[in-house]
């Protein structure tokens, strides 16, 4: 039997080497529980600190939307190569198999269909089963200059409190109305709010002129929106725009799923997003990889 000083001798506690004590990637998430982190890592790759969600929520106010018809045909193909998925828990628990291990972003607000005044929003999930389902994250819009702002920042508000009980980041959506001016200005002005107001990340459209501002005084991570489908080089070429001038990723939609070739497009935005491929670049490697995949 050996004695307390042969057992104490055996043991190393690396006397010399100071613990480890690293930042956390995310910005402004550093002073986050661990749980909060953790669910942003599955997001945002620790690699990169960048992601690229795919966004196929769109049926929660208009409906089968071209290109989403069929989920289960047309996107879960597409879902292993995106870092998060967002959508809606009506199409997370009919369609998307348990076993999918990437992040899920769940849409948390809905109410008037595209029929309606669409800023007139109530939140749409309760937090515990936001919990029940193990999302990564939830995401509200806000109307900011829309007919009903303050209610949709009531939204937003609401969620963060619930969140931030249980530890699930927020994502506040910019929404734009018919009548706002889509320049930096604007941006500057709601994806500041929402993140003032307790937005973990915001996800927000590109804009040509002085897009690295909106990025700078926004305090915690942006993702660019997608928009409406454009031909891929340009897409491409926004995407590595808004990385360049500062956003933290993307969460594209129709210009993925509406491709004619909606792996290749993802695998061109990885690219991008994750390795700052150029664009013209990234676009070959999309022009290859449709041909591969037809
Ligand atoms: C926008 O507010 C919703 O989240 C959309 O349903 C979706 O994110 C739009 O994606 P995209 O404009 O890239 O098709």
């Amino acid at each position: 039997m050996p004695d307390a000083d042969s057992i104490k001798e055996s043991k190393q506690y690396y006397l010399d080497i100071p613990p480890r004590n690293e930042a956390f990637f995310v910005k402004g998430a550093n002073a986050l529980d661990w749980g909060m982190q953790n669910r942003l890592s599955r997001i945002f790759r620790p690699e990169s600190g960048r992601t690229v969600m795919l966004a196929v929520d769109h049926g929660y106010f208009q409906g089968p939307t071209s290109g989403l018809e069929r989920v289960d045909v047309n996107i879960l193909p597409i879902a292993p190569y995106a870092d998060a998925l967002m959508l809606t828990r009506g199409m997370l628990r009919t369609t998307v198999p348990p076993t999918y291990g990437r992040g899920v972003v769940v849409r948390a607000s809905g109410g008037p269909s595209v029929l309606k005044d669409l800023s007139n929003e109530q939140l749409a999930v309760d937090i515990e089963d936001a919990v029940r389902m193990n999302v990564s994250a939830l995401a509200v819009q806000v109307f900011i200059g829309g007919e009903c702002e303050t209610q949709s920042i009531y939204n937003l508000t609401r969620l963060v409190d619930m969140g931030n009980r249980y530890g699930i980041p927020i994502l506040g959506v910019t929404a734009v109305g018919k009548d706002m001016a889509r320049n930096a200005r604007y941006f500057r002005l709601a994806c500041r709010i929402a993140a003032e107001l307790g937005a973990h990340f915001v996800k927000t459209y590109y804009v040509e002129e002085e897009f690295e501002t909106i990025t700078a005084s926004c305090p915690v991570p942006i993702v660019m929106a997608g928009g409406k489908k454009l031909p891929e080089l340009d897409a491409l070429t926004m995407a590595y725009k808004a990385v360049s001038e500062g956003a933290a990723g993307v969460d594209m939609g129709r210009n993925i799923f509406q491709s004619d070739a909606p792996i290749a497009m993802i695998q061109a935005v990885n690219k991008v997003v994750h390795e700052n491929m150029k664009p013209e670049d990234a676009y070959e490697l999309f022009q290859t990889l449709r041909a591969e995949q037809k």
